[in-house]
């Protein structure tokens, strides 16, 4: 079997970019675990409503989580370095009545300005030239006592069968060539690179498919897909 050559992080996403709030569609998983992922935010911060709280999304996509986040009473800035990604999430907010602040910005060369008490780094840190280093750079955007969280892919050969040969190859749960096995995370790795830059508290829990019943739910199995968050103290 012969797949696709991936060409660069950014024509993946740009090609997939009308199929943002498509809940069968191409992002059919991110909409699945929504309610997961929001609860999971609200559980960290220990907060029912987010009022008054400055949040970053960063890789926002098409703002599922901004507007996860925005319908809550956070005040969320989402950036996204994909132009239709933006367009698709402002316009999908406006549709809302949500009010979120949308930036077009390749965080990886470019500079973010604000600081927030809380950023969001969604199936983002997969997908960069170097996330090691981004982690040590994202580190100025955060206010004293700012919480980072962050949802990611592990690395070893149970991954690579589930996230890689079967739900983007097989079963075509995710888009052909949205993964590189290589730049998946070991919890481990991410844990070194967070203590070496000043984060605390940081905690591990994972996100597993039960088949039997098609649901995703938390569980303290990180082998595969992993929420991690943490407090820079
Ligand atoms: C798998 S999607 C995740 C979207 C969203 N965080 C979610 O979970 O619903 C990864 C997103 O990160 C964005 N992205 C990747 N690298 C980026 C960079 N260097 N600067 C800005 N956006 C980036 C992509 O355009 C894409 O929208």
């Amino acid at each position: 079997m012969s797949f696709k050559l991936k060409t660069s992080e950014f024509d993946h996403f740009a090609d997939l970019s009308r199929d943002w709030w498509l809940k069968n569609g191409k992002f059919k998983i991110l909409h699945d675990i929504q309610p997961i992922r929001i609860k999971y935010i609200q559980d960290v911060i220990n907060r029912k409503t987010l009022q008054k709280i400055k949040i970053l999304d960063l890789g926002c996509g098409g703002g599922l989580v901004s507007e996860g986040l925005s319908k809550l009473g956070a005040n969320v800035t989402g950036i996204d370095f994909i132009k239709d990604n933006i367009n698709a999430a402002k316009i999908h907010a406006k549709k809302n009545n949500l009010k979120i602040n949308y930036k077009i910005l390749n965080f990886e060369s470019e500079k973010i300005n604000s600081k927030f008490d809380v950023i969001v780094i969604f199936e983002v840190l997969e997908h960069l030239s170097n996330w090691k280093y981004f982690i040590e750079k994202i580190h100025s955007n955060l206010n004293p006592n700012g919480i980072l969280i962050i949802s990611t892919i592990n690395r070893n050969l149970l991954s690579k069968f589930l996230a890689i040969d079967l739900a983007e190859n097989y079963l075509k749960w995710i888009p052909t060539n949205t993964h590189t096995y290589h730049k998946f995370i070991k919890p481990k790795e991410l844990e070194h690179i967070l203590m070496k830059n000043n984060f605390k508290n940081i905690n591990f829990q994972g996100l597993e498919y039960k088949p039997l019943k098609k649901k995703w739910h938390l569980s303290k199995n990180t082998r595969v897909n992993y929420f991690c968050n943490c407090k820079l103290i």
